[in-house]
């Protein structure tokens, strides 16, 4: 696999979506938190998912998930898609991007450079007590810490 990119601002300035669910019935967010690694000698994504997002129950309840990456012009539809919430609205119809099928039976958009095919692998709830003082502070007020899910690339 070939991925030449500023792999510390491909995250944080460009943002991505992580989509998770079959073509029937999937939910997807913006993230600007992940990464992208090896693990037990596979190639592997990180991405981080609040409990309260719509998009948990579908990390949870699903096998794969996709996480794709977008050319500034999609930018306004990357801000729909982390402002609004699928329990909420048809955030999809609203962002203009259209959902495609993708390998293992997962969603991508027809608009992504680039999509990672993910097979979870691991998940773990982020414990409070661990997370440094000011992240606490910051993200974690009133909300409850990230899951992290660690997926291998398959595709
Ligand atoms: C630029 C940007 C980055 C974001 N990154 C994350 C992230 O890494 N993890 C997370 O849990 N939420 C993140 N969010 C918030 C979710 O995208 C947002 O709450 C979204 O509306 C959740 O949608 P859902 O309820 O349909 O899952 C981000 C939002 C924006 C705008």
């Amino acid at each position: 696999m070939e991925f030449n990119t500023d792999i510390i601002n491909l995250f944080d300035k460009q943002w991505a979506l992580v989509t998770a669910g079959s073509p029937e019935d999937f939910n997807t967010m913006t993230i600007s938190w992940g990464g992208i690694g090896t693990l037990w000698s596979r190639p592997v994504a990180t991405v981080y998912v609040k409990p309260v997002r719509y998009t948990h129950e579908f990390m949870e309840r699903n096998e794969f998930f996709t996480v794709s990456f977008y050319g500034p012009q999609h930018k306004k539809a990357l801000g729909i898609l982390g402002s609004r919430s699928g329990r909420d609205c048809d955030k999809v119809k609203l962002s203009g991007l259209t959902p495609v099928p993708a390998a293992h039976g997962t969603v991508t958009f027809a608009e992504a450079e680039r999509t990672l095919v993910c097979r979870k692998l691991y998940s773990h709830d982020m414990v409070l007590g661990a997370i440094p003082e000011d992240a606490r502070e910051t993200y974690y007020c009133t909300e409850e810490p990230h899951t992290l899910y660690i997926g291998e690339i398959l595709d």
